[in-house]
C-alpha cells in the first residue's frame, strides 16, 4: 500500500536554507537596534493557560472568539492555548517573577505565534513576531521612543517607505462615553449591521470599527470618533507624542479609525503600513496598555509595546538585494579516503580552532566531484589533502572565488598543516577588509 505523503499543516511554513539568510539579516539588525535602546530579551513558553489570553486580549475579539488554537491537556485536564501573541505572556511572566518590583523594564522577544486565520499572502497560522514591551513607563516619551526605534530599524533594513498611522484611544471613562455613542449610532442603523456587528453591539462595539467586511465600511467611516471624546489629560498625552515625533523627524498621520484588534489598549495606538504587500500591509502594530498589568493580577503599572510581523518584513527584504545567500562555509576540505581522511580531519579541526567555518567532505568521491561540491558550498578556499600531502604533512590550498591572478592562492599551492589555519584565517580577514573598503568606496 502506498504511504500517504506527509505535508506541513496549512498556513504553517518551513523556513528553508535559501530564505534563512534573510531571516538572519533581519534578526541581527533587530537585535542591534533593540539593544541600542536598552531592551533585554525575554523568552516565554509557546503554550499558556487559555484564561491568560481570554482575559488579556479580551473575550469579544476576533483572536479569542475564533482564532486561538486551544486544547485540553489530556493528562491533567488544563485548558491550554498556543500563544496568539506575546504581550499577555510577557506581562504574566513579569508579574509571576516580580520583575517590576523595583525598576521599570524594557523587554523584547522573538518567536512564533499562532492564529487560526484564513491563510493568504502575508497571513499565516504560524507566524513570527519580534516585539518589545516597556513596562512601568507612563509615556508619552516611551511611546515616541519605541516609534523612533522602529523607524531606525526600517532604515537599517533598507525596506523603503513605510507609513505610520497613530491614534489615541483615551482612558477607560472616555472609552465608556465613546462606547455609549457607538451603541446608539449602530443601533440606529441596525438593518445595516452584519452578523458579527450585531453580536458585538452590546458586548464590544469598538470591535465593529475594525470590521474587515467591505459592506460595513461606509457605516464604520461615519461612526463617532474616539478622538472627539478625549479629555484634557489624554489630549495632552496625544499632543506631546506628536510633538516628540515631529522633533524626531518622524512623519505620521492621525487615523481616528485606528482601534487595533486587541482590547488591552488605551491612549496611544499605532501601525506601520506598506502599500507593497497587498491586503496584509501592516508590518507592525502597537500601543499603550496601561490597564493590562493590573487586569492580569499585578500591581497597576503603565506599559506600552509593539510587535513586528516578521514574515511581512522578510517579504519586503526579499528582492531588495539586502542579503546575498550566505555561504555554507569558509573552507571546504577534500580528501582521498583512508589515511588521507585522518589528515583531512585534523586539518579541518585546526581550521575550526582558528574560528573558520569548515565543511569536511563526507564519504568517498573523486576529487573532481568533491571540487564541484566545494564550489557549490560557497567556500572561499578548497583545502585538498591527497596521498602525497598526507604523507608529508601538508595540504594544497586553492582560492575558489577570485579571478585576480595576484590574489593569495589564486594558483594552488601547498602549506604545512601547522601553518594552514593561521594563514587562511589571515587571508579571509584580509579579503573581508578588502570587501568592506570596496563597499564603503561605492556608497
Ligand atoms: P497585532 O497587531 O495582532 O498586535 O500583531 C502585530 C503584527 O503581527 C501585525 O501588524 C502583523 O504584521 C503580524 N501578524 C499578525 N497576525 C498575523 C498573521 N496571521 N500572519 C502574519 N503576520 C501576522 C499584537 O500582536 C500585539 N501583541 C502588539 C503589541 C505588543 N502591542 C503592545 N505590545
Amino acid at each position: 500500500m502506498k504511504k500517504e505523503k506527509l505535508a506541513a499543516v496549512r498556513g504553517m511554513n518551513d523556513l528553508l536554507p535559501a530564505e534563512a539568510s534573510l531571516w538572519e539579516v533581519f534578526e541581527a539588525r533587530a537585535v542591534d537596534v533593540l539593544r541600542a535602546y536598552g531592551y533585554q530579551q525575554i523568552r516565554t513558553p509557546i503554550v499558556e493557560h487559555t484564561a491568560l489570553f481570554a482575559r488579556g486580549i479580551g473575550e469579544v475579539t476576533d483572536i479569542v472568539e475564533k482564532e486561538m488554537y486551544s486544547f485540553v491537556d489530556q493528562l491533567n485536564g488544563e485548558q491550554l492555548t498556543l500563544r496568539p501573541e506575546a504581550t499577555a505572556s510577557v506581562v504574566r511572566a513579569c508579574i509571576e517573577h516580580n520583575l517590576l518590583y523595583d525598576e521599570p523594564r524594557r523587554l523584547w522577544y522573538i518567536g512564533p505565534m499562532f492564529r487560526h486565520e484564513r491563510p493568504q499572502r502575508g497571513r499565516y497560522r504560524q507566524f513570527h513576531q519580534v516585539g518589545a514591551e516597556a513596562l512601568g513607563f507612563a509615556g508619552p516619551d516611551v511611546d515616541a521612543e519605541q516609534i523612533l526605534l522602529l523607524r531606525r530599524l526600517w532604515q537599517a533594513l533598507g525596506i523603503g517607505p513605510v507609513r505610520l498611522e497613530i491614534n489615541s484611544l483615551g482612558d477607560g471613562q472616555e472609552r465608556a462615553r465613546h462606547r455609549a455613542a457607538l451603541i446608539e449610532y449602530f443601533e440606529s442603523h441596525g438593518e445595516r449591521l452584519d452578523a458579527d456587528a450585531r453580536r458585538r453591539l452590546h458586548t464590544n462595539p469598538l470591535r465593529i470599527l475594525d470590521s474587515k467586511n467591505p459592506a460595513m465600511q461606509p457605516l464604520v467611516s461615519e461612526a463617532p470618533r474616539i478622538t472627539d471624546y478625549l479629555g484634557v489629560a489624554s489630549r495632552a498625552h496625544f499632543e506631546r507624542l506628536q510633538e516628540l515625533l515631529a522633533a524626531g523627524g518622524v512623519e505620521f498621520s492621525i487615523n481616528p479609525r485606528l482601534v487595533r484588534g486587541l482590547d488591552y489598549y488605551n491612549l496611544t495606538v499605532y501601525e506601520w503600513i506598506t502599500d507593497r504587500l497587498g491586503a496584509q500591509g501592516t508590518i507592525c502594530g502597537g500601543g499603550r496598555y496601561d490597564p493590562l498589568i493590573e487586569m492580569l493580577g499585578g500591581k497597576a503599572a503603565p506599559a506600552c509595546g509593539f510587535a513586528i510581523g516578521v514574515e511581512r518584513v522578510i517579504e519586503l527584504l526579499r528582492g531588495s538585494g539586502q542579503a546575498a545567500a550566505s555561504p555554507a562555509c569558509d573552507v571546504y576540505v577534500l580528501h582521498q579516503g583512508g589515511g588521507t581522511y585522518l589528515a583531512a580531519l585534523q586539518a579541518a579541526e585546526n581550521l575550526r580552532d582558528e574560528g573558520l567555518d569548515v565543511i569536511l567532505h563526507a564519504g568517498e568521491a573523486s576529487l573532481k566531484s568533491q571540487m564541484k561540491r566545494a564550489d557549490a558550498s560557497g567556500a572561499e578556499y578548497a583545502v585538498i589533502v591527497g596521498q602525497a600531502e598526507a604523507a608529508d604533512g601538508t595540504a594544497m590550498v586553492k582560492a575558489l572565488r577570485t579571478t585576480d591572478e595576484a590574489a593569495p592562492f589564486a594558483r594552488q599551492r601547498a602549506l604545512s598543516l601547522a601553518e594552514l589555519g593561521g594563514t587562511l584565517a589571515a587571508a579571509l580577514a584580509a579579503g573581508d577588509a578588502f570587501d568592506d573598503e570596496r563597499t564603503c568606496g561605492t556608497n
